[in-house]
C-alpha cells in the first residue's frame, strides 16, 4: 500500500466516522440565465458516439440518500510509478455489442484499489437502461490519433451507477467502473497515473476538459480519434456544471472536467464528467456530483 492510497483511505474513513453530516448544498446561479440549461423540456444530445458494455450491479443496493459522510473529501492526483514523467489517465472507452460500437471517454482516478475510473452512464447502459455486455467494453488509456495507448485495450469488470440515474439521467450521470488490470502486481494507476477528485468546486472554475470529440473543440480534428482539450471557465448550477458555446458531441461523453490541470504531469482534479449538450443553446454540461452517492459507488465497486 502506498502513502497516497493510505492517505486517501484514511481521509474517507475519517470522513465517514467523525464528521457530522451537513445538508447544505451550494447553489449558485449566474449570468447564463435560468432559461438555458434549466429548461427541462429542451432536447439534449448525449455525447457518446455509437459503436459498448456494463455489468449488472451485484444485487440490489438499498443506498440511503441520507447524508452520511463528510462534505468535501479531496483526494490528490496520483503520479505514475512506472514512469513518473508520463501520466496518461485519460483514454478512449468503447462499448456496444456484436453489431454496434459506441465511443466515449474514461479516466483513471486515484483510489486505494488502483483500477477504478469514471465515464458516463449512458456509455454503460442502452437507452432502455439495460447494461451493455461488458465483454464488448474496453478502455485504452493514452489513446490518440487512431492509435491505442501503451497498455492496449483494458476490459471493464464492474460498474457502479447511481440508482437515480434511471429517474434523472442529467443529474446523476457519474458512474464508476473497475478495470481488469494486474501487471506484475501493479495496478492501472501505477502505470497511467490517476486524476485526483473533489466535490468543492464552485462557480467560474478554470477547467480543462479532455476527450475524443466531434463537435467544435478548438484545435481539434473533431473526428473521435484524437484526444482533444477544451479550456475555459465552467458555470455551476444546482445540478450541473455548464460550458457555454461548446458543442460536445460524440465520443467526449464521460470526459473529465479537470481543475488545476498541470500540463507537466497531465494530472489535476476531476470534479465532473461531460454528459451532453443542450442543442438549442450550445451549452455542454456535466452532472454536479453528490459526494455521498459518489463515495457509496466507490465502496460498492471496490472488492
Ligand atoms: C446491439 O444493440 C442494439 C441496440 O440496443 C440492438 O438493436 C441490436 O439488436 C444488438 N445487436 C446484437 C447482435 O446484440
Ligand atoms: C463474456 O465472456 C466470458 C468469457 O469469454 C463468458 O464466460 C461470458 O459468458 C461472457 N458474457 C456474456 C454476457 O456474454
Ligand atoms: C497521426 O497519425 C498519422 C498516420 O500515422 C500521421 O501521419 C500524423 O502525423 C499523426 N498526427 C498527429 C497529430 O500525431
Ligand atoms: C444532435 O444529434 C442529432 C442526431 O444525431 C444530429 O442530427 C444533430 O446535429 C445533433 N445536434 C447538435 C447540436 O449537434
Ligand atoms: C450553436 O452553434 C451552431 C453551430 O456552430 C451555430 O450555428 C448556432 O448559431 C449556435 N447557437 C447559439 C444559440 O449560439
Amino acid at each position: 500500500m502506498n502513502k497516497k492510497s493510505s492517505l486517501y483511505l484514511l481521509i474517507v474513513l475519517i470522513a465517514m466516522i467523525v464528521i457530522p453530516s451537513n445538508t447544505s448544498v451550494i447553489s449558485q446561479r449566474n449570468n447564463i440565465g435560468d432559461t438555458l440549461p434549466f429548461q427541462t423540456s429542451e432536447r439534449i444530445n448525449e455525447t457518446s458516439r455509437f459503436k459498448n458494455k456494463y455489468k449488472r450491479n451485484k444485487g440490489n443496493h438499498a443506498r440511503s440518500e441520507n447524508k452520511r459522510y463528510s462534505q468535501n473529501v479531496i483526494v490528490p492526483p496520483f503520479v505514475s510509478v512506472t514512469n513518473p514523467n508520463h501520466n496518461y489517465p485519460i483514454g478512449l472507452f468503447l462499448y456496444g455489442n456484436a453489431s454496434i460500437e459506441g465511443a466515449c471517454t474514461a479516466s483513471v482516478i486515484n483510489t486505494f484499489n488502483g483500477n477504478i475510473g469514471l465515464t458516463a452512464a449512458h456509455c454503460l447502459l442502452d437507452e432502455d437502461g439495460n447494461p451493455w455486455d461488458l465483454n464488448f467494453t474496453s478502455f485504452s488509456p493514452g489513446y490518440d490519433n487512431n492509435s491505442n495507448g501503451p497498455l492496449g485495450d483494458i476490459l471493464v469488470v464492474a460498474t457502479a451507477i447511481p440508482n437515480n440515474f434511471i429517474v434523472n439521467r442529467r443529474k446523476y450521470d457519474y458512474p464508476l467502473v473497475r478495470f481488469e488490470f494486474n501487471r506484475g502486481g501493479a495496478t492501472l494507476q501505477e502505470y497511467t497515473g490517476a486524476l485526483g477528485w473533489r466535490f468543492d468546486i464552485g462557480n467560474n472554475e478554470p477547467t480543462s476538459v479532455y476527450g475524443y470529440p466531434s463537435g467544435n473543440f478548438e484545435d481539434c480534428p473533431n473526428d473521435n480519434e484524437h484526444l482533444c482539450k477544451w479550456q475555459g471557465i465552467t458555470e455551476k448550477y444546482t445540478d450541473y456544471y455548464a460550458i457555454n458555446n461548446l458543442i460536445a458531441e460524440d465520443g467526449v461523453s464521460g470526459g473529465p472536467f479537470i481543475s488545476q490541470y498541470d500540463a507537466n504531469t497531465n494530472l489535476g482534479y476531476v470534479y465532473a464528467l461531460m454528459r451532453g449538450v443542450f442543442i438549442r443553446t450550445n451549452v455542454s454540461f456535466g452532472s454536479n456530483w453528490d459526494e455521498d452517492i459518489f463515495i457509496d459507488l466507490l465502496l460498492e465497486i471496490t472488492p
